[in-house]
């Protein structure tokens, strides 16, 4: 059993993996003040500014740090780049730092959206990013400088999709909360990319550091898809009406930060040094299905401030 530090507790990712690692592991979660009744610790810590971190690891002593904290809505960093810059670069290095120098097996989250989606076929990690903006950029700085000042790291690049805090975050939940309401949406068809259940990211993110594995891995789904198949995907899956999907591309979007055409990420490095095969999407779509059937989705939200 080890001791997770697990900052961003409160996000999409940070929560499923907090409960998903309870199961083994001691967690601690930090975060600024949205957590009320969760069922792991938590200690608060606001990172807009300078980082606590010497006295947030003193205090947590973790053996294992899982960095979720970001500014990962892409348009939110249009906006304010310096807020990005801040939180995907600049404490992503602070954490590695400190990390390395304590011994604490680092992990760190990227983002598939590093590469600008020109290559026909699936990038691997060989591949060279090239982002469009704010957010992928700060990404990819943050990348680097965690693979400068901790080696030993693992930089998970990923894309995924599961029940979130404010019911809100994920495109799994923007299918089913639309579609539900008898929504038309749209889905775009000239986006591929490769979903994977949050949980099923957990677990690989909890075999990889069990693993010791260390560097660059791709850890998306092994099924690449556009997002409008995703969508049907989703109401087929769900009961619900995939006409009122309708096929359209991003570029009529109207969306403020430029999406790359193909996120298609190849996962076979990963799978090989984990020694099989990463879990196929209907699987991950199941599980999702049957959180919803069991209640999971008001059990996590009911973890937040009123
Ligand atoms: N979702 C995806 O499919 C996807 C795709 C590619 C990469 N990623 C990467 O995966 C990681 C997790 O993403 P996610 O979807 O779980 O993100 P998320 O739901 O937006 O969660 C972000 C977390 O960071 C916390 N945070 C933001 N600003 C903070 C601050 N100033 N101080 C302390 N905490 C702060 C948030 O706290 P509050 O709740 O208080 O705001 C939240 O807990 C990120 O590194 C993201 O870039 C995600």
């Amino acid at each position: 059993m080890a001791r997770i530090l697990i900052t961003g507790a409160s996000g999409l990712l940070g929560i499923n993996l907090a409960l998903e690692a309870m199961r083994e592991h001691e967690v601690i979660g930090i975060d600024r003040g949205r957590l009320r009744s969760a069922p792991f610790r938590v200690m608060q810590a606001d990172f807009s500014q300078g980082t606590e971190t010497e006295s947030i690891l003193e205090s947590a002593r973790p053996d294992w740090l899982v960095n979720c904290a970001a500014l990962a809505n892409l348009e939110e960093c249009e906006k304010h780049p310096e807020q990005a810059k801040r939180l995907n670069t600049d404490l992503p290095a602070e954490l590695a730092a400190a990390c390395a120098k304590r011994n604490i097996k680092f992990v760190h989250l990227s983002t598939d959206a590093v590469f600008d989606g020109t290559k026909q076929g699936a990038y691997t990690e060989e591949d060279e990013p090239n982002p469009q903006i704010v957010y992928s950029q700060t990404k990819l700085d943050g990348e680097r400088a965690v693979q400068q000042v901790n080696p030993q790291a693992i930089i998970a690049r990923v894309n995924f999709y599961g029940w979130s805090l404010s019911g809100q975050r994920s495109l799994g939940e923007f299918f089913v909360n639309n579609l539900s309401e008898g929504k038309r949406v749209y889905g775009f068809t000239d986006v591929v990319f490769c979903p994977m259940w949050v949980n099923h990211l957990a677990q690989t993110l909890l075999a990889m550091l069990e693993k010791d594995l260390h560097g660059l891995y791709h850890v998306v789904g092994a099924q690449p898809m556009n997002k409008y198949q995703f969508g049907v995907e989703v109401a087929r899956k769900f009961g619900l009406r995939e006409s009122l999907i309708e096929p359209q591309s991003v570029e009529r979007s109207g969306l403020t930060a430029k999406r790359s055409h193909n996120l298609w990420l190849s996962v076979h490095k990963l799978s090989t040094d984990l020694g099989r095969p990463l879990p196929d999407f209907s699987t991950g779509l199941d599980g999702f299905y049957t959180q919803f059937q069991q209640g999971y989705p008001q059990k996590i939200r009911s973890y937040q401030q009123a």
